[in-house]
């Protein structure tokens, strides 16, 4: 059946809308907080009380779509060509467990395993990202991103990156990550910077937009799920930004693989890329 993406897209921004302030409104502690697998991987009954909340409405409009979220995923699901919404309640929940306001509700939807239609809300700052498959991507629903035509991308060592060290902090994968984040953060043998400055802002989802905007140019990350990803995703390939592996070498990556890097629009994206990849130390797994 044909999908009424407008009309899904306003739903989701309504629902996201509606669960912005049981974030606003909580007191995490990290001492209330859970964990996962390991001490840096949080969860905090915010996060499984907002998730809650969002899968309920969503449900209840969209009986016959499929639903994964982050604190409901079983290990083995998967993403199947049925219209599936992907939520991240709380994506950034360090961020949000210390009052650092770096935290997003990202609430996508995958067609056919594409995601589709994209919305990032972060509740602090009242800032909404969303876009539609096809239809360009916004801010607060008005501005359309880029918010300035974006200029040419020339070389890495005048980039903004961001990168992320996740919840793994051990492991080859770890060594992968700290050996590249090294490499970026040195300077050259010429004697130049390798990148204009490195950051970690704690929330894949937030990042993919600041990338969608032109604010950030390169953000590069394993690790990390499809509810991370799926609505960030639409709103930085709306924006004109490009979407590939964290390994070298592919450039059509998976929701599901959990290897990406965002580059924002502007001429050069693909030089920037295999730049890029020429300086990663090693291949991610990703277990
Ligand atoms: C995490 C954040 C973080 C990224 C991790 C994600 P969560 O999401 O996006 O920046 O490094 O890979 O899992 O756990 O805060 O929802």
């Amino acid at each position: 059946a044909d999908l009424n993406l407008h009309e899904i897209h306003d739903f989701m921004i309504e629902v996201a809308r509606k669960a912005a302030d049981r974030i606003t409104s909580a007191t995490p502690t990290t001492g209330a907080a859970g964990s996962k697998k390991n001490s840096v991987d949080l969860v905090t009954e915010t996060d499984q009380a907002v998730e809650k909340l969002i899968s309920t409405s969503l449900r209840r409009k969209y009986p016959h779509f499929e639903f994964m979220g982050e604190e409901t995923y079983k290990p083995g699901d998967k993403i199947g060509p049925a219209p599936t919404f992907i939520l991240d309640p709380i994506d950034g929940t360090t961020n949000f467990v210390h009052r650092h306001p770096y935290v997003a509700i990202s609430l996508g939807l995958s067609v056919n395993l594409i995601p589709t239609v994209g919305i990032v809300y972060n509740p602090f700052t009242s800032t909404l990202y969303s876009a539609i498959a096809g239809q360009g991507a916004f801010l607060n629903q008005t501005d359309r991103l880029p918010l300035t035509p974006p200029t040419p991308l020339t070389t890495l060592n005048t980039c903004l990156v961001a990168v992320e060290w996740g919840s793994d902090r051990s492991g080859p994968d770890f060594t992968v990550k700290s050996r590249t984040f090294s490499k970026l953060a040195a300077t050259k043998e010429d004697g130049g910077a390798m990148v204009h400055g490195l950051r970690s802002f704690g929330s894949a989802a937030l990042n993919l937009c600041a990338v969608a905007s032109g604010n950030i140019d390169v953000y590069w990350e394993a690790g990390c799920w499809a509810w991370d990803v799926c609505a960030g995703w639409v709103i930085l390939k709306e924006a004109g930004g490009m979407m590939v592996d964290a390994n070298p070498g592919n450039w059509e990556p998976r929701m599901d693989e959990r290897r990406y890097m965002a580059v924002r629009g502007g001429e050069g994206q693909k030089g920037i890329v295999e730049e890029f990849w020429g300086l990663v130390e090693g291949r991610f797994e990703v277990s």
